[in-house]
């Protein structure tokens, strides 16, 4: 997926059922890239909160995770872009602060499922 177009909203969710990434492989708190190829996609978790965003930063495009998958989170509710620091909602991706104009992130629909987050 080229990150331009996703950021466009050319983006076409994974069918439901797609498997995202194994629960126990996200930080809690914390987040993690999927492991899905044709979108990307973050998935975030605190405690039974699992929630998944494309994973595009509204403010210029770049990941909202480090090259290492790292992802920030701040107060164990922010999660925040570590390229410029923009901050969205870790439960509903709302802006919250920084360089990104309040503009929030897009929702991916996820469930767990037997220890995977699926999408739904
Ligand atoms: S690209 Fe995320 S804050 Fe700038």
């Amino acid at each position: 997926m080229d990150r331009e177009a996703a950021a466009r909203s050319e983006v076409s969710a994974p069918a439901p059922g797609t498997v995202l990434k194994a629960l126990d492989q996200i930080p809690d708190p914390g987040g993690a890239p999927a492991d899905h190829d044709a979108t990307p996609i973050l998935i975030v978790r605190r405690g039974e909160t699992v929630r998944a965003y494309i994973n595009i930063c509204p403010h210029q495009g770049r990941p909202l995770c480090l090259p290492s998958g790292k992802t920030l989170i701040s107060e164990d509710r922010f999660i925040v872009c570590p390229f410029h620091g923009a901050s969205f909602e870790l439960d509903t991706g709302a802006g919250a602060g920084g360089p990104g104009g309040g503009v929030g992130l897009k929702s991916v629909a996820v469930t767990v499922r037997d220890g995977q987050v699926i999408a739904a």
